[in-house]
């Protein structure tokens, strides 16, 4: 068979081989031997057991076939490896690469007196071009556009979160090597290696998908991978108000609070919606404001004409070139910002990002890590000192609450729904507590027998501290948005 993307060096086509894990050692015992030879059956991950027979008997074969699937896959992929010429494929289209694949498994298949049904097959050559152009059974998932997240543990169990909740796939890793070279695969993509030394990592795929990494043996049970996947189209406050995040009040509220420049935290747990909840907010921001955004991970997408965007960076290999988000923080404060947006507050640079909200920058937005609003002000509090900044408690509170005007809550609550669960204003000191104020709350009610929460946004009947000031640049809001349902 010619073919213009296969090694030139490509030698006669090798004997059917004994099964070896993909990126073994190619010494694999030569032998005529024309069909496959089991691999040990990959530990199954936890699975709600089938009822009758006819299901569990079903699901057996089911079990079977992707094992030979996979069996099968290991195979072609070893031969691909050995036969593709990878700098031939870097220019190669899809079409072109997928009949290549189709023509060498196709060769190969016949080669081990493999039979296989149109629709295996199919799949066969759709994860050998996953495997060979992309990131293996991460692929799908990654296409997949009603996940959100995932989760790997080890190479047998893949979780993704669809809706707010979070499910095992049905997709697998042949086996921990496997898991790793695709882990290596993404990221030595970014110029970064993970190996016993350099247990974890963070980077960024191609589409843009937020991607961490942490490797054994520091992972006991096999590596572990978190990717947040990048949504090209990202949730406005719409979006937010037809889900159910926060009232249409709430919004007008909002509006009024970013347009008159307050200083605005986001405060929320692990995937609460801090980020998509600042990147709504940002939306209300004038198309005129220069707008510079600095984030670990650059996910923001803002929709302003005039916005700077930064991405720290970790040290390389040698511990050297680190940029970190206060280093682009500083440099962010020269370059005649009207408002600086942080991803991410959570270590030195807050205080930087005070400083900024308190010397001209107001308007300035970031997310911190934390569960109520108070909870938020006490984090704020403890980074300034693990900052290093000897200051009098006190005086690091009145630096807080002179730079933060308002903190917005978000939540994920037990049924996997995200609200925003408080708006609170900070109005000033009282003595040596920092004092707040709640505009707009959820309030539980109940749990439906489906498990879903029964609530409701309220107000809590307190009005703006900063009511003047949304009517000074415009902003009338009715008074019957601060006003309570009983
Ligand atoms: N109100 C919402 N309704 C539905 N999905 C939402 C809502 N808010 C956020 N999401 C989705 O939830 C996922 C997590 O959101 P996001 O990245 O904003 O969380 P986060 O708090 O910033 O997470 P992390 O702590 O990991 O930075 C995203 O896929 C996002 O699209
Ligand atoms: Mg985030």
């Amino acid at each position: 068979m010619f073919s213009r993307f296969k090694k030139p060096e490509a030698g006669p086509a090798r004997p059917a081989a004994t099964l070896v894990p993909v990126g073994a050692a190619q010494a694999a015992p030569k032998g005529p031997a024309p069909t496959t030879v089991k691999a040990p059956a990959p530990a199954q991950a936890p699975k709600s057991a089938p009822k009758s027979p006819a299901e569990a008997a079903a699901a057996d074969k089911e079990r079977k076939r992707k094992e030979r699937l996979q069996d099968l896959k290991v195979e072609l992929h070893k031969r691909l490896l050995e036969n593709l010429n990878l700098a031939a494929l870097e220019k190669a289209s899809e079409t072109q690469l997928k009949s290549e694949i189709a023509s060498i498994s196709a060769e190969a298949l016949d080669e081990m007196s493999v039979v296989l049904s149109g629709p295996d097959r199919a799949q066969l050559h759709q994860e050998l071009y996953d495997e060979v152009m992309g990131l293996g059974p991460l692929e799908p998932l990654l296409k997949d556009e009603t996940i959100s997240d995932i989760l790997v543990n080890g190479p047998q169990r893949i979780f993704v979160e669809r809706s707010g909740k979070l499910q095992l796939s049905d997709v697998t890793f042949k086996d921990e090597r496997h898991l790793l070279r695709i882990i290596d695969k993404i990221v030595s993509a970014v110029g970064r290696r993970v190996d016993e030394s350099n247990p974890y990592c963070d980077a960024r795929l191609a589409d843009g998908s937020r991607f961490n990494c942490m490797v054994p043996p520091v992972a006991v049970d096999g590596s572990l991978v978190s990717i947040r996947k990048f949504k090209k189209d990202k949730l406005g406050i719409q979006d937010l108000v037809r889900f159910g995040a926060f009232t249409e009040e709430m919004a007008l509220y909002l509006e009024a609070a970013v347009s008159t420049r307050l200083n605005i935290i986001v405060s929320g747990g692990t995937g609460s919606g801090k980020t998509t909840t600042l990147n709504a907010l940002s939306s209300f921001i004038d198309n005129t404001e220069r707008v510079l955004t600095i984030e670990d991970t650059a996910e923001l997408q803002l929709q302003q004409i005039h916005v700077g965007r930064m991405e720290s960076r970790p040290p390389n290999v040698e511990g050297k070139g680190a940029v970190t988000q206060r280093d682009c923080l500083r440099n962010a404060l020269r370059m005649r910002p009207d408002r600086i947006i942080v991803g991410e507050t959570r270590g030195e640079e807050v205080i930087d990002m005070l400083q900024a909200m308190n010397t001209g920058h107001d308007g300035s937005m970031t997310t911190i890590h934390a569960n109520n609003p108070r909870d938020g002000i006490s984090r704020l509090e403890n980074m300034v000192a693990m900052a290093g900044i000897e200051m009098p408690l006190k005086a690091v509170r009145s630096q807080i609450a002179s730079a933060v005007n308002l903190i917005v809550q978000a939540s994920r609550l037990q049924d996997g729904s995200r609200r925003m669960t408080s708006i609170t204003e900070i109005t000033g000191m009282e003595g040596e507590v920092i004092s707040m104020q709640e505009i707009f709350r959820y309030e539980r009610l109940g749990l439906a027998p489906d498990g879903k929460i029964i609530g409701r946004f309220n107000a809590t009947g307190v009005r703006s501290h900063y009511s003047d000031r949304f009517k000074q640049w415009g902003f009338n809001l009715p008074p019957s948005i601060y006003e309570p349902i009983h």
